[in-house]
């Protein structure tokens, strides 16, 4: 991975190629196949990445087992966790330029926002769950009897985790810190489409001090690579997000291997509410936020704009002009808003949603087609007149499509924003504290926002109801993900 040691500049090739992080060393793969990670920006190869398969797999569940069972790892002091995880976080603030330039030019979001909201959030989550490795203890409990009956917090042994390309680094923050405090050992499969800060990060845990086997990470697909993972009979647990269709097959390949933990976060069609009586300027602000951050690749966004009718027009009206002011343009350009989207398979996917909309009978009232001539740009794009009962209100589009959606009252509201398979998040604009408690009790989503959106917080869980997924990351929550609890009864 040496190749990545300088920090490249806009429009270089990265070099040559990358390999595989096992047992704390770089290896090609088995099979010595290669594939390309591309810029997304221009469309041109940053670098061939050594692609891992189910033989690497097997060979770094085996050092990743070895770690937890017989290694270092298990004779590691949970203080001593949390000192190597604090002491990664170190690493990354020092790295955070080149980092978040590294994901810039892998993922095609904003360098100014990979900068001041993925970094600070992933270095973050390292320092607070730093903090809970030697913080996570049992209880002990009076039974009947004359018995003494106490329960341990363990690790739940060896997991697989599988990440998807929006916020790469965003993801290892969210599923590396909790396992590694809690004391499991980890492979690693970061997305195909964005593997170079999962490499970078390798090297930086090396540099950290953590023991061979606790943190391997294997670039590959999903249909080997991952599968892998998530079939293994000696992966003890499997964390992915991703899109909800993939989550079925995590599940089914869990339930059809040896019943692994699982927890998933997954798609979303978030309902995002808007009074009448809201702050207006700030709605049309944050609704615009919550729909287009980070090219709409976002999985809670506010793609589902539910506005009370005294107030549609002003907001569409507004929203409009909002979203064409939005700079669409080189993601290392400061003034940037919105970069290109991830692959020619999301660019393809997001226009055909454009297309269907049209067809279905929704109003395109700004974009609806490519920016640019180069890179896989995508106008911001508004639709209005949009019913419910339309696919694209219905389905994740995930990509720079706005859908404002009129309604009457607040009963009504709620009945269509849960009448969705998902249940990730949902925001409510209003500035009266009564429809705001109503919202938050009764629409069945993981997180609810109230007059903000997208504000997250290491300390805050993050999750899903319904087909949006299960389990909960960030937090204290996420503990229960990465630890299984015993029950020790002695007769007195
Ligand atoms: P995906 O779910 O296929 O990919 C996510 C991760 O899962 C990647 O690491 C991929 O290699 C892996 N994967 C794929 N198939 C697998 C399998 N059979 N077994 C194990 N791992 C597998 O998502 P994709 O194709 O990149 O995007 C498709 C749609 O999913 C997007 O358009 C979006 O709607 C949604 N999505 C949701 C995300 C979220 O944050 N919840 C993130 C990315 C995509
Ligand atoms: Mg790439």
């Amino acid at each position: 991975m040496a190749t990545l040691a300088a920090p490249p500049s806009h429009g270089q090739t990265l070099a040559t190629s990358t390999k595989l992080l096992i047992d704390n060393q770089w290896v090609p793969s088995l099979s010595g196949k290669t594939f390309a990670t591309i810029n997304p920006a221009t469309g041109q190869e940053l670098a061939q990445i050594a692609e891992a398969e189910a033989a690497d797999v097997d060979r770094a569940v085996r050092s990743a087992r070895n770690a937890f069972e017989r290694g270092p790892w298990r004779r590691t002091p949970a203080t001593e966790r949390g000192r190597l995880l604090n002491k990664l976080a170190d690493l990354l603030e020092k790295h955070a330029d080149e980092m978040a330039l590294l994901e810039s030019l892998d993922n095609g979001m904003p360098l100014s926002i990979a900068r001041a909201v993925d970094l600070p959030l992933t270095i973050a989550q390292f320092r607070y769950f730093a903090g809970w490795a030697d913080k996570n203890h049992g209880k002990t409990i009076p039974i009947n009897g004359d018995y003494f009956c106490f329960t341990r917090h363990e690790a739940v042994g060896v997991c697989g985790q599988i990440t998807p390309w929006n916020f790469p680094l965003l993801m290892y923050g969210m599923k590396l810190p909790p396992a590694l405090a809690m004391g499991n050992t980890v492979v690693l499969k970061p997305a195909e489409q964005t593997p170079l800060t999962a490499l970078r990060l390798g090297e930086l845990i090396l540099e950290a001090g953590f023991p061979p086997g606790v943190v391997n990470i294997l670039p590959g697909f999903g249909h080997t690579a991952g599968a892998a993972i998530a079939q293994h009979m000696d992966v003890d647990k499997v964390a992915f997000t991703g899109s909800t269709e993939v989550g079925h097959l995590i599940l089914r390949a869990a339930g059809a291997s040896n019943m692994k933990r699982v927890s998933l976060e997954l798609g979303g069609k978030s309902p995002n509410i808007v009074f009448a009586d809201a702050n207006m300027e700030q709605a049309i602000e944050g609704c615009h936020f919550g729909l287009f951050l980070n090219q709409g690749q976002v999985c809670c966004a506010g793609s589902r704009l539910y506005v009370e009718e005294s107030a549609y027009d002003e907001f569409v009206e507004k929203s409009v002009a909002r979203a064409q002011r939005r700079t669409v343009g080189d993601p290392l350009d400061p003034t940037t808003e919105q970069g290109p989207q991830i692959d020619s398979t999301q660019f393809e996917k997001v226009l055909s949603y454009i297309e269907l909309g049209q067809a279905e009978g929704a109003k395109l009232l700004c974009g609806g087609g490519r920016a640019g001539e180069q890179g896989y740009f995508i106008q911001p794009t508004v639709f209005t007149d949009v019913q419910d009962d339309m696919r694209i209100a219905r389905e994740e589009i995930f990509g720079p499509v706005m859908s404002i959606i009129k309604f009457r009252d607040i009963e009504e509201v709620i009945e269509r924003a849960n009448d969705t398979a998902y249940g990730l998040a949902a925001g409510v604009w209003t500035r009266d504290i009564g429809k705001a408690h109503a919202i938050a009790n009764n629409v069945r989503a993981g997180t609810i926002w109230v007059n903000c959106f997208d504000v997250f917080d290491a300390a805050a869980p993050f999750g899903g109801f319904k087909q949006s997924g299960m389990g909960r990351e960030m937090g204290e929550y996420a503990l229960q993900q990465y630890t299984e609890v015993k029950t020790v009864t002695m007769k007195l």
